[in-house]
């Protein structure tokens, strides 16, 4: 029986993840690690909570002695990271904090399995979740492949470059399976709302500034969360050992489009005259060393693995807006507490 650790699984995506494997693995144990941090809620499960394939262990993977209690409490056959500092807004003001989670949390995490998987590697996997913004920024033209050349920028990036480059030296030196995939920008439900579109959603909701760095024109590559949670199942069971997998969308907005676009779908769900969120955008300070473009090519995934994105933008900003609509107290509750200084402190000007 597979014992698989989830590591971050109270957060956006990890929850995703946690909710599709208690859901579609019922033969497999899932135990969710995760430190709560402001990112981590435990609403984000609740409909798992009482499964009886699923344990919730709260603790943090840059503490040795829990991570190695979790490892034998549960014999744990499997790692699935997604654990990690995620917003490059917060990597700019506290950059330590990403490299203690995302660099150390990660080797933490791998000298675990490193010894309890000692002497029988063949059967445990180590899969590592990681991010297309360790490929760096693109021009108007191209897009990334596993190929291309590491070229982080931001805290953020340089931080889960870097734990990439130490799950592959696990790999390497000490023949433990491993497998990455880096994934183009999510969104969905349970979006934290530091992010662009659940910002923009909350302050469209509440009729204030909605914030564009620069001059708007900075373009991502966005997924459906459900469509990754998919294509990380499929990568953790059939994906090559010691291989990376690009995750994305075919599906490239600038900003300033997206945000408009939010503001005609928002304006027609809240019965609101065409055009009134519009005039709520507001352009702001560009943010520091601020990737230009993402763009990923999700070809290997698709021609090895099978796995195309199931969900179209339109549904699936639908289904997204619809969902925070029906759950303003899950936002409500998130953006009380220090959401709100975080929010003064990075939004002073607006
Ligand atoms: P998130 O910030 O919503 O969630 C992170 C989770 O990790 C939270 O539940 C938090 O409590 C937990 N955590 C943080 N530090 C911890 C620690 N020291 N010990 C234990 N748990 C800790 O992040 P997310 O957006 O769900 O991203 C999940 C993973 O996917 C990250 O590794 C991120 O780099 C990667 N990723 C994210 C995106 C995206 O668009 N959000 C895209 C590609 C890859
Ligand atoms: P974000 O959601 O922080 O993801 P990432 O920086 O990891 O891609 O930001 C997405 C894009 O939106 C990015 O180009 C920065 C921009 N952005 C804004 O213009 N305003 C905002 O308030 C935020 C949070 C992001």
């Amino acid at each position: 029986m597979k014992k698989i650790l989830i590591t971050g699984g109270a957060g956006f995506i990890g929850s995703c993840v946690v909710r599709r494997f208690v859901n579609n693995h019922p033969d497999y144990l899932i135990v969710n690690l995760d430190a709560l941090t402001y990112a981590g809620n435990l609403q984000n499960l609740k409909d798992v909570e009482n499964a009886p394939n699923y344990q919730f262990e709260k603790a943090d993977i840059r503490n040795r002695d829990e991570v190695n209690a979790i490892f034998d409490k549960y014999g744990i056959t499997d790692v699935i990271h997604l654990a990690a500092e995620s917003h490059v807004d917060r990597s700019i003001t506290n950059p330590l904090d990403f490299v203690l989670t995302n660099v150390i949390g990660t080797v933490t995490l791998l000298e675990a399995a490193k010894e309890k998987w000692k002497g029988h590697y063949a059967d445990h996997l180590f899969y590592h979740v990681s991010t297309d913004e360790v490929y760096g920024a693109l021009g108007a033209e191209g897009l990334f492949t596993e190929e291309t050349r590491y070229d982080p920028h931001s805290p953020y990036s340089a931080s889960k470059a870097s734990s990439d480059h130490f799950v592959r030296a696990y790999h390497d030196t000490y023949g433990i399976k491993t497998v990455i995939s880096n994934c183009s920008n999510n969104y969905g439900p349970y979006h934290f709302p530091e992010k662009l579109i659940p910002l923009m959603i909350n302050n469209i909701i509440n009729n204030k500034p909605l914030p564009v760095y620069g001059d708007g024109n900075y373009t991502r590559d966005w997924l459906y969360v459900k469509d990754h949670a998919i294509a990380i199942d499929l990568v953790f069971h059939e994906g090559k050992t010691g291989d990376t997998y690009n995750i994305g969308g075919f599906n490239e907005w600038k900003n300033i489009d997206l945000v408009q676009l939010l503001c005609k779908q928002m304006d027609e769900k809240l019965g609101r005259e065409p055009g009134t969120s519009n005039q709520l955008i507001t352009y702001v300070k560009d943010r520091p060393g601020h990737d230009r473009r993402y763009a990923i090519d999700a070809g290997k995934i698709n021609r090895e693995l099978g796995w195309a994105p199931s969900v179209t933008f339109e549904q699936g900003l639908s289904e997204t807006i619809d969902w925070f609509l029906a759950n303003e107290a899950w936002l409500n509750d998130v953006t009380s507490g220090n959401y709100a200084t975080y929010y003064d402190t990075q939004y002073a000007s607006i």
